[in-house]
């Protein structure tokens, strides 16, 4: 009996994740490092990516956890996280383009510097990180990216375009590159969440109106969990998904089948 185990755990690759230190990129780190990846994580505040990076070594051990501080949608920040991959000499094979966030306004409302900021640390940190890690990425030669985007992406869903706008950018930087970086052995996917329940949707979810409304529009009836968001990411991550590239996949409860 064959039983493919080889193509259900990730031992022997290092996973750079952006925005691990909360949420799902805090899940996906949980999820990568328990199906044997050793793990490099950044996020902005040091001081609770440190709490972080400790727990998860703890819990994962056999596995090396490192992590450094950085913003980053700021371009020298970037370069100072490839500068320490090149001082540990971190053998990057998987990258997470996690980070990210949101300040919703009405379209007209925005002024310009704050919606060029939501790209900045949505798209154009993503696609640079993306640039950053193909050297590393090529040498392993079975190496993936998982982007993670939105259904907003997809559909108008209250978020304000300019997020909407950086999330279906993403998705088609995601086709882009598993087209240009297959030959490189890079394959390149995302997963669009809905409503996950993290500290960055919970005000949101806090009102029993609104999310009264979500639920109605969500065929499964509940707010998604970070690990299972976590769970598509890794499967994506995984030798087994080794003829998947350019996909965007849905961990939405349904919600973006969900017509009338
Ligand atoms: N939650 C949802 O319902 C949902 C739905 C669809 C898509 N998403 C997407 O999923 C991703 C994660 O969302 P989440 O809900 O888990 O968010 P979260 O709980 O706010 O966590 C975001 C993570 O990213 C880090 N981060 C943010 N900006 C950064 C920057 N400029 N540089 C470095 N790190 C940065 C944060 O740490 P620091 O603050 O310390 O930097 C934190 O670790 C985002 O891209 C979001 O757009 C979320």
């Amino acid at each position: 009996m064959n039983l493919r185990t080889d193509a259900w755990q990730l031992t022997g690759h290092t996973a750079l994740i952006t925005g691990a230190s909360k949420g799902i990129g805090l899940a996906v780190a949980r999820e990568l490092g328990g199906l044997g990846a050793d793990l490099l994580l950044v996020a902005r505040d040091q001081v609770h990516l440190e709490q972080v990076r400790a727990e998860l070594a703890e819990d994962l051990p056999g596995r090396e956890v490192l992590a450094f501080g950085a913003d980053l949608a700021e371009e020298e920040e970037r370069l100072a996280v490839f500068d320490w991959i090149a001082d540990i000499d971190a053998p990057v094979s998987l990258l997470i383009n996690n980070a990210g966030g949101n300040a919703p306004e009405a379209t007209l409302a925005y002024e310009s510097e704050d919606y060029r900021a939501i790209f900045e640390q949505n798209l154009f940190s993503a696609f640079e990180m993306c640039r950053l890690a193909h050297p590393h990425l090529a040498e392993h030669g079975n190496a993936a990216i998982v982007n993670v985007g939105s259904v907003s992406g997809a559909v108008h869903v209250r978020t304000g375009s300019p997020y909407g706008m950086t999330k279906a950018a993403l998705h088609q930087l995601t086709r882009n590159l598993a087209v240009e970086w297959a030959v490189d052995g890079i394959r390149v996917n995302a997963v669009a969440p809905w409503y996950i329940r993290t500290q960055r949707s919970e005000p949101a979810l806090a009102d029993p109106d609104y999310l009264e409304e979500v639920l109605e529009r969500t065929p499964l009836k509940r707010i998604g969990e970070p690990e299972e968001v976590a769970a598509a990411v890794a499967f994506l991550c995984l030798p087994a998904a080794g003829y998947i590239t350019g996909q965007v996949l849905a961990v939405d409860g349904g919600f973006l089948s969900y017509g009338f």
